[in-house]
């Protein structure tokens, strides 16, 4: 995706099928090529009136909608927003689910207990999100982590906290292979959970965490394939 105006539909890293049985592919193909677009075309249509804003990044847009000017923010609210969130919502699937980094892992047992309360809590969380909206897994400044529900295209605090990944709540992301299964859609998106993609606030701390993997294993400093 573009970094700023004009945005372009993302490609998904997986094909619109390969989240069956579990997602539906039709739904899958629908939900991008259809649902998501439209966000990008309003987003698109939106800016073009406003060009002093085309060199800001998707991100910005979301995080500082609130103090742009009245007659765009809440336009800006929901076509931003509903780009976002939905990037974040395919990149929070993989074929089969990846379980998460250890780093993620040991942040998750810190505020949950272990992996399966994390998962129930998350459940727990996006069952009762009614309406339209989007159940966040998110960690703070500090990695902790935190599960925040989110009503139509509103998307968390993205400067205090950056998305680890996220449940997309409104029907028409289940409707069609689910009906009224709110609670069979969330237990089929947790079949195909990435959480190997850890929130922007983890990636240094598990650089570090690799690094002394690495010294912890190799105390010598030996670098392998190397004498
Ligand atoms: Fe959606």
């Amino acid at each position: 995706m573009n970094e700023h105006y004009p945005f372009e539909l993302p490609p998904l890293s997986y094909g619109y099928y390969d989240l069956e049985p579990h997602l539906d592919g039709d739904m899958i193909k629908t939900h991008h090529t259809v649902i998501m677009q439209n966000y990008v075309d309003k987003l698109n249509s939106l800016l073009a009136r406003f060009p002093q804003y085309q060199d800001w990044s998707l991100k910005a847009l979301v995080a500082y909608a609130d103090t742009f000017p009245p007659a765009l923010r809440k336009e800006l609210k929901n076509s931003a927003g509903g780009l976002y969130n939905h990037y974040v919502y395919f990149n929070s699937m993989t074929p089969g689910g990846r379980m998460p980094t250890q780093r993620l892992m040991n942040q998750i047992k810190n505020t949950f207990g272990n992996f399966e309360n994390m998962k129930k809590a998350l459940y727990n969380s996006a069952l009762i999100n009614f309406g339209c909206g989007y159940t966040w897994l998110v960690c703070n400044k500090s990695c902790n982590l935190q599960i925040i529900n989110t009503q139509r295209n509103n998307t968390p605090p993205l400067t205090v906290v950056s998305p680890v990944a996220v449940i997309d709540m409104w029907e028409h992301s289940f409707f069609q292979q689910y009906v009224n299964g709110r609670d069979d859609y969330i237990n089929a998106w947790l079949e195909v959970a990435d959480w190997s993609k850890v929130c922007e606030y983890m990636a240094c701390s598990t650089a570090l965490d690799t690094l002394q993997d690495n010294v912890q294993r190799n105390p010598q400093g030996n670098i392998q394939g190397r004498q």
